[in-house]
């Protein structure tokens, strides 16, 4: 009687570390995909329809702000072609293509991607992308190929 009820019990903690383990897996599987739907939920609550637009966030990324003198578009560190290693302006430090296509791990991190989008579009546009602008954005750097 003792042995199967130790076996059982033995699988039952085994299915339950494998329980808690999956979860947080299956959370940090961010993508281009579930970050695009997530940004054009939010930007459909106050634009109606909205779809994401490769064009206009080409537009965005070779818009010229006034803000840094330094680098006054998104290309300026990532960039002419987003298909090719970046460049810090100010640093030099290497930059990984901002192309998925290139990057295979691009816009797979969403707490990654929201950090540098709140920080880099603060320090070339003067404010913080929308959800819209990052839906775009997303759409220009994957139609790269
Ligand atoms: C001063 C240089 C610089 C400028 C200008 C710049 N970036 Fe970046 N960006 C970086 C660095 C450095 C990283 C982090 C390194 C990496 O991801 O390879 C990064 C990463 C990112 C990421 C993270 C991508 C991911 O894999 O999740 C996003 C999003 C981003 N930048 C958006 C922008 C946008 C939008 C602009 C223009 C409004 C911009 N960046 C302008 C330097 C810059």
């Amino acid at each position: 009687m003792k042995k199967p009820l130790q076996l059982r019990t033995t699988l039952v903690g085994a299915l339950l570390a494998l329980m808690t383990t999956l979860p947080p897996m299956a959370l940090a599987a961010d993508s281009v995909a579930s970050q695009t739907q997530a940004w054009s939920e939010q930007a459909k609550s106050t634009q109606a329809g909205f779809t994401p637009s490769a064009e206009r966030g080409k537009a965005l990324y070779f818009k010229t702000f006034k803000v840094s003198a330094e680098f006054p578009n998104c290309a300026a560190c990532h960039t002419d072609d987003a298909r090719k290693e970046g460049k810090h302006a100010i640093t030099g430090k290497k930059i990984s293509a901002m192309a998925p296509a290139v990057t295979a791990d691009r816009f797979t991190d969403a707490a990654k991607t929201e950090k540098w989008f709140r920080r880099n579009c603060k320090e070339v546009t003067g404010a913080e992308c929308s959800a819209a602008d990052k839906a775009d954005f997303v759409a220009y750097l994957s139609s790269l190929k």
